[in-house]
Formats: structure tokens, C-alpha cells, sequence
């Protein structure tokens, strides 16, 4: 049986986290994969985090299963957390082992209900979601979104691709923080994107990444709280790897917004979903998260460390743009500092990006993605220069 398995096709993202292991240069610098580094390079587990953990030891009593849905007090303080009051008689949710598990779930879902609907993806996207997608045999369509002469959105574009879609078909939008491009639509555009897919009568799909690293942990949601008080039917993926540093914890949750008569027998096809999957979706992570958000103190802990992880990323986004500005006497760079989350995409070839990182050791996503979170003061000059060095 074995013997008629084929290659698969390596994630580049995660192709790249061998690669830099295995790259012996002391100096090597990884902005590749999506995970924040402080100014040492450490990936701390924060603050409220470590002091939940503690309390858990204390207080935890048993490891038995939870609800196939996880724990309802999870799902209620994500739900307030993502969309704030008024949707919880609409909601029907269930925890998921990190964002990508939300976004298979939902994609699982629509497969169940709307097995002839198209999944439209921005072209470009995280590569996971059209990965899955294609995986499951679902039907795929791109929506322009990248202008790559400004690295802004290219707004008439995606209006003219979503003006296309079909009553029935899902919309997968970032809601904030764009993955790997950076650039991202203002709350008019958000409003003219609402308008047309409101005509198309279509079923937007929020994939939430990133809260809290944008423009803050509530400006992060006002586009998906926009879409949740005008749609009848929403998706949201979220994911607590970033906001909260739990990375390998795989805490995420999946929402499901509808009508309210209609709430129990969604929940059951979200619960019967996790049990084909994996049963019971995992605790420790969770539970972190409830902690933290139903404790005052331990909220505002968490909240004051996001803020300052936020304002670092702006920080390297600022200096990284200056720096550009004074290497390559040009200001076609400025973008970087207009961007918001942790990525960009900077515009370089590929042939450049492999460039940088065979002769100056600079590791980042074949499509120039670089992850700013992976910067500090001291190596923000130095990929600047090689940048310069190489052309860009
Ligand atoms: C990324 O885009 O780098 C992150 O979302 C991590 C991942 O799983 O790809």
C-alpha cells in the first residue's frame, strides 16, 4: 500500500524552517515563517500566559474529555473577544486545534451544506488555504488583491473579481492583517466590499489570524464585526497562536453565524465535524485563553503585553523603511511602514530572494514575504544593505 504514495508538494513556509536549521552562518537571519521574535530573538510565552499556567497546576483537577465543542466558556469569551455583544443566540461555535483548524472545519462545513459552492481566495493568500481547499476537492476561484507597483490593494481589481461571484459562493477575506502581503483595505473599501457581496449574495469566510497585531485588539475586528451585523451568514476562523503566543498549544475556534432557529442543528453538524476529525479538540491552550479573559487582572496583563509586541513591529517597520530610504535613495520602500501585521510583501524576484539568502544568509518566503517580527535593531541595517546589494 505505502509503496503507491507520492511525493507531496513541501509547504514553502515551513520548507523554509529546515533550511535556516540547517544553515551552519552564525549571522543567518530567519524572517520566514509567522511567529514572533522579541529583540533578543526569543519567542517568550507571555507574561498573563505563564502566570495562567501557574494558577492551572494549582487549581486543574482532572484531564478528563471536555465537550466535543470544547469548553463553552471558551467559546463564549472568543466570541466576545472577536465580535463583541449581541451575536451569542446566532453563534454556534467549536474550539479547533489553531487557526488552520478552523479554517478545515470551515471548509468541511461548507462541503456539507454547499458542496457545489465556489471558495474564492485572494490571489495571493496563505498557501494552506488554497492547499486545503484542493485537498478536500472543492471548487477554487482567485479574487485579485496585490497591486504589485504600489505593494498596496488593488481595490478595482478585487471589486470587478468579487462582482463575479455566484449567490451561494464563499469569500475567504483576511480580516486584518493580510497574509503574506500586508497591505490592507480601509474601513471604506471594507464597506464597499460588504456592499458587493451583499448583492452577490454571498457567504463571507473571516480568517482572524492576527487580532491585536494591526492597529489594535479591537481595530483588528471592526471589519469582522462589520460583516457579522450585515450578513445573515458568516464564517470566522480564528486563531490564538499570535495574540497570545501559544503557538504549539493549537488553540483556535471556528464561528458560525446564522439564524438563530437554525443554531442547534449547525452546532451539531460543528460537534459531529470535530468527532470525524480528531473528537475532542485540544484544552491546555484553551483553558489558557479563558483564563485570561475572564480575569480582569490577568487581561489587562495580557493586553499591555500584545500592545507593546504591536508597537515593536511598528517600530522595525518604521526603521526598516527609513533605513531603505537612506540605502537605496528612493521611497519605494515607504510602503513597509504603511503595511500593518507581521508580514510584507516586499517585491523582490525570486532569484533575488535567493540571493539573499545564499550570499548574505537572509531566509525569507520565495514570494519576498518577510516576517518583521523576525527583525531587530541590529539586523534592520544589515537586510536593508543586503536588500541594496542585491538589486532591490
Ligand atoms: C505563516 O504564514 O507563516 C504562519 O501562519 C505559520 C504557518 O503555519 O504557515
Amino acid at each position: 500500500m505505502l509503496e503507491s504514495l507520492k511525493p507531496q508538494p513541501q509547504d514553502k513556509i515551513l520548507q523554509l524552517i529546515s533550511l535556516y536549521r540547517d544553515d551552519p552562518r552564525p549571522a543567518k537571519i530567519d524572517l520566514g515563517v509567522g511567529v514572533y521574535k522579541d529583540a533578543t530573538g526569543l519567542t517568550p510565552v507571555m507574561r498573563a500566559v505563564k502566570a495562567a499556567e501557574k494558577k492551572l497546576w494549582e487549581v486543574e483537577t482532572t484531564k478528563t474529555y471536555t465537550g466535543l465543542a470544547g469548553e463553552l466558556a471558551y467559546n463564549a469569551a472568543m466570541l466576545t473577544m472577536i465580535l463583541g455583544q449581541g451575536h451569542a443566540d446566532r453563534a454556534a461555535s467549536v474550539a479547533t486545534p489553531g487557526g488552520t483548524g478552523a479554517i478545515r472545519q470551515a471548509l468541511e462545513l461548507i462541503k456539507l451544506s454547499a458542496p457545489d459552492a465556489t471558495v474564492w481566495i485572494s490571489n495571493p493568500t496563505w498557501p494552506n488555504h488554497p492547499s486545503i481547499i484542493k485537498y478536500l476537492g472543492m471548487k477554487m476561484a482567485e479574487y485579485r488583491y496585490f497591486d504589485a507597483a504600489s505593494r498596496g490593494v488593488d481595490f478595482a481589481g478585487l471589486l470587478e473579481d468579487l462582482g463575479r461571484v455566484k449567490p451561494g459562493d464563499v469569500v475567504l477575506l483576511h480580516g486584518c492583517c493580510h497574509n503574506p502581503t500586508g497591505a490592507n483595505l480601509d474601513l471604506a473599501q471594507w464597506a464597499q466590499v460588504v456592499e458587493v457581496l451583499l448583492a452577490r449574495r454571498a457567504v463571507p469566510f473571516v480568517d482572524l489570524a492576527y487580532q491585536g497585531f494591526g492597529d489594535g485588539l479591537d481595530a483588528d475586528a471592526t471589519a469582522t464585526r462589520l460583516i457579522a451585523s450585515q450578513f445573515p451568514e458568516v464564517l470566522i476562523a480564528a486563531s490564538c497562536s499570535k495574540n497570545f503566543g501559544i503557538y504549539r498549544e493549537r488553540a483556535g475556534i471556528l464561528i458560525a453565524l446564522g439564524d438563530a432557529s437554525h443554531k442547534s442543528v449547525t452546532q451539531g453538524n460543528l460537534n459531529f465535524l470535530n468527532r470525524q476529525n480528531y473528537s475532542f479538540p485540544p484544552d491546555h491552550g484553551a483553558r489558557l485563553v479563558t483564563m485570561i479573559l475572564e480575569d480582569a487582572a490577568l487581561t489587562a496583563e495580557w493586553k499591555a503585553e500584545l500592545e507593546e509586541v504591536r508597537q515593536n513591529m511598528l517600530g522595525l517597520r518604521q526603521a526598516l523603511a527609513d533605513e531603505l530610504r537612506r540605502m537605496t535613495n528612493s521611497d519605494r520602500y515607504d510602503f513597509i511602514a504603511k503595511h500593518r501585521g507581521m508580514f510584507s510583501r516586499i517585491g523582490l524576484s525570486e532569484a533575488q530572494v535567493i540571493e539573499l539568502r545564499d550570499r548574505h544568509a537572509i531566509y525569507m518566503v520565495g514570494d519576498s514575504r518577510i516576517n518583521i517580527a523576525g527583525l531587530n535593531a541590529k539586523t534592520v541595517p544589515i537586510l536593508a544593505a543586503a536588500i541594496a546589494a542585491v538589486g532591490g
